[in-house]
């Protein structure tokens, strides 16, 4: 028991997870007194999945009109939103809707997230950047269909801004899902890679956020509806199991997508994630990463995986104890003077196995990048604050340093990663 925890704990008001639990939401819905929706996905499932025309009909025998966008894309971008926001009015006309529903994975569930405040305000999606106002979403249900970004537990959606090459995210409590439906058998047909890049997503988000800033310490800049406010008893109680959960299934889902024992596991073990950082939030690992996606363009799961046991090796007297109870957790022997460094290095073997390289030069960035890579990462101050060490530049430096050349070593070559000229001003 943490008996100094700041406690602020916000998750959906309805978590629904069984396999075949998508035929539970046109009724639920019927009964809370919905009747016109919008889900939006993408062509896959659309077109190659019987799910949406299913769900369409459920939906219209219970009553419900839905309108189904299907123009999804991976890592939707500002422009995407704003083209989706004006072709579903256009369709509408007339028609208010009174609920969205998300199908898909991180992509789909985000571009929904964030067309609940634009369907509504009509307004550009780069207005909310800041924040979403007075702007009421509309009620949001979604559904994934990876076992990764637990994006139906969060407060976030994160887009692409084309214009300036970086993401924005609008983050608001609001923006919750008021149901999290989880129906395992959405992700049987996951082909390997986007199980192993959302299945590692799914695992660092336990292991991040397990070993994040206190709450008691968490800079809420007195906002009396934080996001993410730091890690707790009960954030400790859920990231704990979702790292077990994914040490026991996510090699298996990967290696053999049809054992559904190892999909269910991993579907548990994503949402257990999600309801550990979704309030505790997470740190340099996430923060590093958005850098390294802006230098690759390689997606979410592998940019964090890539830089994983970099970060935690740059934690191992900040947070001995945790390293050693994920250690435990991935069945090492603990409190051993070599515990910490077989995690880090069995995470570098897990990383590679799952098809990722375990380093920045096999991940094609060069040696000349390393400064730029620094200064972006730097620049993601919200993260970069709730790492807990004394002294984040010099951690961030190591930490690239390390992982360029793939090593865990106490004195790397700082030389690699010096400062370049821009300011670490932006969000
Ligand atoms: N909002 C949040 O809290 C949050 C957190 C982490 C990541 N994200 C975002 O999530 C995105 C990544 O999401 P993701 O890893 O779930 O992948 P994704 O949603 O980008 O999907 C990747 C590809 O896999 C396909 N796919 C998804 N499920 C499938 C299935 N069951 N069968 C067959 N194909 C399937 C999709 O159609 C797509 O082509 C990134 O844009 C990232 O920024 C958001």
């Amino acid at each position: 028991m943490n008996f100094d925890d700041h406690l602020f704990f916000c998750a959906p008001s309805r978590l629904i997870i069984r396999e075949g639990a998508r035929h539970d939401l046109a009724p639920l819905l019927a009964k809370l007194g919905y009747r016109s929706g919008i889900l939006v996905t993408d062509s896959y499932f659309a077109e190659q999945t019987a799910w949406v025309k299913e769900y369409v009909r459920a939906a219209q025998e219970c009553g419900i009109a839905t309108y189904v966008y299907s123009g999804g894309e991976p890592d939707p971008s500002t422009t995407l939103c704003d083209q989706a926001t004006q072709h579903i009015l256009a369709q509408l006309q007339e028609v208010t809707p009174d609920h969205v529903i998300a199908l898909g994975g991180g992509s789909n569930m985000d571009l929904a997230k964030a067309l609940t405040v634009t369907l509504r305000s009509k307004k550009p999606v780069a207005h909310y950047k800041d924040g979403i106002g007075n702007d009421e979403p509309l009620p949001f249900i979604a559904m994934p269909t990876t076992s990764g970004t637990a994006s139906e537990v969060t407060p976030g959606a994160i887009l692409i801004d084309p214009d300036n090459a970086t993401k924005i995210a609008l983050m608001d409590n609001r923006l919750r899902p008021f149901i999290a439906l989880v129906d395992p058998q959405f992700t049987y047909t996951c082909p390997p890679r986007v199980t192993a890049d959302a299945g590692i997503d799914a695992m660092i988000h336990g292991i991040e956020s397990y070993v994040t800033m206190d709450s008691n310490g968490f800079e809420r800049g007195n906002n009396p509806d934080p996001g993410y406010s730091g890690r707790t008893h009960l954030s400790k109680m859920f990231a704990r199991e979702s790292i077990r959960l994914c040490a026991q299934h996510l090699r298996q889902a990967y290696r053999n997508g049809t054992d559904t024992q190892a999909r269910i596991g991993m579907s548990y073990a994503s949402v257990f994630a999600g309801l550990s950082y979704g309030s505790a939030g997470l740190n340099a690992v996430h923060g590093i990463a958005y850098s390294i996606a802006g230098l690759t363009h390689e997606t979410h799961g592998r940019t964090n995986a890539v830089i994983l046991p970099y970060v935690l090796y740059e934690l191992r007297e900040t947070r001995a104890q945790e390293l050693n109870d994920i250690a435990g957790i991935c069945g090492i022997a603990t409190e051993q003077p070599e515990t910490i460094l077989q995690l880090v290095q069995e995470l570098q073997t897990l990383v590679g196995e799952l098809g990722i390289p375990n380093n920045l030069k096999d991940f094609g960035i060069s040696e000349a990048d390393l400064p730029r890579l620094y200064s972006d990462a730097m620049s993601v101050t919200r993260l970069r604050h709730a790492f807990p060490v004394p002294d984040t530049a010099d951690a961030y430096r190591r930490i690239i340093a390390n992982a360029w050349d793939g090593t865990f070593s106490d004195t790397p070559a700082l030389s690699l990663v010096q400062d370049s000229p821009l300011e670490y001003t932006s969000e």
